[in-house]
């Protein structure tokens, strides 16, 4: 209190030429990324709305994380791209809006590219330019009953991302009379030299080709009678993978929202081939990105280094995103995780390692499991949690504080997993946020598995199997879990440890 008559004082002697700043620095050392359920090892941000993660780009040792924006509410709004910067893909410092809605529409999902042989002509090739390709909504001919309402656009920067400036003669895509035609992902494709476009037209994806990011010409289509149609197609990714046997595969991915697995939006991929013009797969089954509820919109980084494929999604889902209990921002980022593709016996499966740099790790306790099974106090609620688990036995984890709990168990007999924060906190906001258990199916590969559990101020992201299976899941708790069950004996669960975790925005 004391701290704020100060401030209130100083304002009323300083020229307003200077306030801004000044409030700024001080009610953020005072507050933010203080409040309750505030991500502190995940990127959110300061204040307001966002949903995906766009235009996900590494350039010169900076990682950009550019995202869907309301910059005027902690709801969903005309769009903008907010922008944030890192070294590492933990610490983050944010920039400027990139992105601004215009007299074309707001500014709706997208990608990034750097143009390094300058082939649009928007830089040159000592200064290329960073090109972001978005989609542009024209609310008023949505408002007009149009379905031709959203085209595809591009915007350039010379200064590394810094500032924008839109390209005179969008849209480049106009649209061909379909509902739904949006979230473009541009890349460069070595062997055709050509920069290749993936996006989603309602209920199938369609791939272009262009020599200039400028003029682009259709390609193919795919997946009408392909995968999940339980809601729209939005946010898709292409891009390869090697396997551990040197074979290489092209993932398609595509977030659907509803109709995720265990409801709402989730994100479900192909793996098949890509030769420069269509997508093909022999794949029949539905695959799963995840099962989790609050993994959604991911995509992958251009230009990450040696070729790594890091994913980053959107921690929240359409079924509640716009009521979760927190002020004065709404959602955050998955962390980051780095994909890889294995062949098991007949069947392709995307893996996913999280990401998070050593240097915000404490020092990692270890547990003895006799301990664990009446529950004992635990550094829980900001932290990483490992153990092996022996798949033969039974199993469950539960995290929990005097009376809130998040429940995760391994049935052996069913060879089902489930997950439970239907008491994990207040959860009045949504009765879609925790209707019933999350469920999934595991295949055991051998006895042993590895678990590891991120926790942060409001989600559990739970990796299975070294990411086989995972579960990406906000809470809301009153008060911060400080207590860790395993059960329903000490059979199963062995190498138990809790590595503590610091935040990336205090010291
Ligand atoms: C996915 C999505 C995208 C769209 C954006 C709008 O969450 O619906 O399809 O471009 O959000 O904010």
């Amino acid at each position: 209190m004391r701290n704020l008559l100060a401030i209130l004082f100083l304002l009323l002697l300083v020229p307003s030429g200077c306030i801004d700043p000044l409030i700024k620095s001080d009610f953020r050392e005072i507050n933010i990324y203080s409040e309750p359920h505030r991500p502190q090892y995940h990127f959110s941000p300061e204040s307001n709305w966002m949903n995906d993660p766009n235009g996900l780009l590494f350039h010169d040792g900076r990682y950009h994380l550019f995202y869907q924006y309301y910059p005027d509410s902690t709801v969903w709004g005309p769009m903008h791209w907010g922008h944030a910067v890192s070294p590492d893909l933990t610490h983050w410092t944010h920039q400027p809006i990139a992105l601004y809605p215009d007299s074309l529409g707001y500014i709706f999902s997208g990608s990034a590219v750097m143009d390094y042989q300058n082939t649009s002509g928007l830089g040159t090739e000592e200064m290329p330019a960073m090109v972001a390709i978005f989609t542009y909504h024209n609310m008023s001919r949505e408002r007009l009953g149009k379905k031709d309402y959203q085209t595809q656009g591009i915007a350039f920067s010379l200064d590394q991302g810094s500032t924008w400036v839109k390209y005179k003669d969008n849209p480049v895509i106009d649209n061909p009379g379909i509902k739904d035609f949006r979230d473009p992902k541009v890349f460069w494709h070595e062997p055709t030299k050509k920069w290749i476009l993936v996006l989603v037209a309602g209920d199938h994806a369609q791939i272009y080709q262009s020599a200039n990011l400028i003029d682009w010409k259709f390609s193919s289509s795919f997946g009408e009678n392909m995968g999940a149609h339980g809601g729209v197609w939005e946010c898709p990714d292409l891009f390869s993978l090697t396997t551990q046997d040197g074979e290489q595969k092209w993932i398609l991915s595509i977030s659907i929202n509803p109709g995720g697995p265990n409801g709402g939006s989730a994100t479900q991929y192909f793996v098949g081939d890509f030769d420069g013009i269509s997508f093909s797969t022999e794949q029949k089954e539905v695959k799963w990105l995840e099962y989790g509820r609050d993994n959604y919109a991911g995509v992958t980084y251009n230009g990450a280094p040696v070729d790594q494929r890091i994913l980053l999604g959107w921690m929240s889902n359409w079924d509640y995103a716009q009521v979760t209990p927190t002020k004065p921002w709404r959602s955050a980022m998955t962390l980051p995780r780095k994909l890889s593709l294995v062949r098991q016996t007949d069947q392709f499966v995307l893996m996913q390692e999280p990401m998070i740099e050593s240097a915000i790790l404490g020092e990692k306790i270890d547990m003895n499991p006799e301990e664990l099974i009446e529950g004992r106090t635990a550094p829980i609620s900001q932290s990483v949690l490992q153990m092996t688990i022996d798949l033969s036995h039974e199993f469950s984890l539960t995290l929990f504080n005097d009376h809130e709990r998040f429940d995760f168990s391994m049935d052996p007999l069913t060879a089902q997993m489930r997950i439970d924060r239907r008491n994990s906190g207040p959860n009045s906001f949504s009765d879609k946020f925790a209707p019933e258990v999350q469920t999934a199916t595991y295949e055991p590969e051998s006895r042993l598995t590895s678990l590891t559990v991120f926790t942060d101020q409001s989600s559990v992201e739970l990796f299975v199997d070294n990411g086989r299976y995972v579960f990406t899941n906000q809470i809301f708790p009153n008060k911060p879990y400080d207590m860790l069950r395993i059960g329903p004996d000490n059979q199963a669960a062995k190498d138990i440890s809790i590595t503590p975790i610091k935040s990336i925005w205090h010291d």
